[in-house]
């Protein structure tokens, strides 16, 4: 498929004794590997001399469900954090200002960079880019061990952020039962339906979208069908019921908080989910999404009530050792989203 393509980089194509551009346009194909909400992918980056931008594509809002673009931009943090693992692996040294005051509309973050010595620095977490695939179907029955879970806490500190694993088997039961509740209100709404559905993909050639074999519990036959079928089935009891069996079941749930809810906030999410996800696929570890008790304002505060925080839950993760082998998702052409200033 055409647009996998993009996960068949290879680290020793790097242009070594390319110019600056070139170098900095190979960086940025693993940026474009970061995940986004319904694989949006609402990124658009400028390239000018030493600095490097990145812009919220608002036309790939999901404005049903997320009217303010947190997840966006949530998923903007996330490229933003491969391109600085990326840059760093191949020894540049950054500076990243996040939300640069009076700058354009729509500027996320810019990363301004001095060429160094290549290092051994972030190996790890550079090498799980393309190791990372969101992963819906059941984990494996095998506890994720605690130092494992330590290394990911420690990945996503930074900007306040924190990732609070769930330990409690009453809290995990007590957050299922809300997850399916979630499911049950996102799905009575007519338009969020819709809006699912348009973000669905028969197959991985389009570039964008979440194709039906990425989808959970899908057999090819339904997977391609799936656009079509979503449009015109209501599955929100499907969902509720399969979500709530895979959190009960999950070998680890977690929450990514942020101090704030800012849109400065989100971009450090973003980063920290990216460093989060990368640590957890170095040890083996995939992760999928389970947002429906954030995205639901009135589900949102009793999460706080639930795990006792102060802070804002942006994330909620699922994760454990996958059953099979996970599988990449498309990703749209890097000059689709590159901007090239004078
Ligand atoms: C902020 C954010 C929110 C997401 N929300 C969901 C979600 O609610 N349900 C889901 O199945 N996947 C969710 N995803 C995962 C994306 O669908 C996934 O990243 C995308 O399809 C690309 O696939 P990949 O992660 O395998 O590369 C979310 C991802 C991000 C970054």
């Amino acid at each position: 498929m055409a647009t996998l393509k993009s996960w068949t980089i290879k680290e020793s194509d790097f242009p070594q004794t390319g110019d600056d551009l070139s170098k900095i346009k190979f960086l940025l194909r693993y940026a474009i590997l970061a995940p986004s909400s319904w694989n949006a992918q609402p990124w658009l980056f400028k390239i000018h001399q030493r600095t490097i931008q990145l812009f919220h594509d608002t036309e790939r809002l999901q404005g049903h469900r997320d009217p303010q673009g947190r997840e966006n931009i949530i998923s903007c943090g996330a490229a933003l954090s491969n391109l600085e693992i990326a840059l760093h692996h191949f020894g540049f040294q950054t500076q990243t200002e996040i939300m640069p005051p009076n700058s354009e509309e729509n500027l996320l973050a810019q990363v301004t960079w001095t060429a160094g010595e290549a290092s051994a620095k972030e190996n790890k977490l550079f090498r799980a880019i393309l190791q990372r695939h969101s992963y819906r179907k059941p984990f494996q029955e095998q506890e994720v061990p605690a130092e494992v879970i330590e290394h990911m806490q420690s990945a996503a500190q930074g900007g306040g952020c924190e990732f609070i694993p769930i330990t409690c088997n009453s809290t995990q039961v007590a957050l299922a039962g809300m997850i399916s509740e979630g499911d049950k209100d996102l799905g009575a709404d007519v338009q969020t339906r819709k809006e699912y559905a348009a973000w669905m993909r028969s197959s991985g050639l389009s570039g964008d979208g979440v194709p039906g074999y990425a989808l959970a519990d899908t057999n090819p036959v339904e997977g391609v069908l799936a656009p079509l079928t979503h449009r015109v089935f209501n599955y929100t009891d499907e969902f509720a019921r399969s979500d709530r069996a895979l959190t009960c079941a999950a070998p680890l749930l977690g929450v990514l908080t942020t101090p704030q809810d800012t849109p400065k906030d989100w971009v450090d999410c973003g980063r920290a989910l990216e460093r989060l996800l990368l640590s957890a696929a170095a040890q083996g570890v995939q992760a999928s999404f389970l947002n429906q008790t954030v995205v639901v304002p009135e589900l949102r505060q009793r999460l706080q009530r639930l795990l006792g925080l102060t802070d804002w839950p942006q994330i909620v993760l699922r994760f454990g050792y996958p059953t099979d082998e996970p599988v990449a998702t498309p990703r749209r052409k890097l000059d689709d989203v590159l901007l090239i200033a004078p």
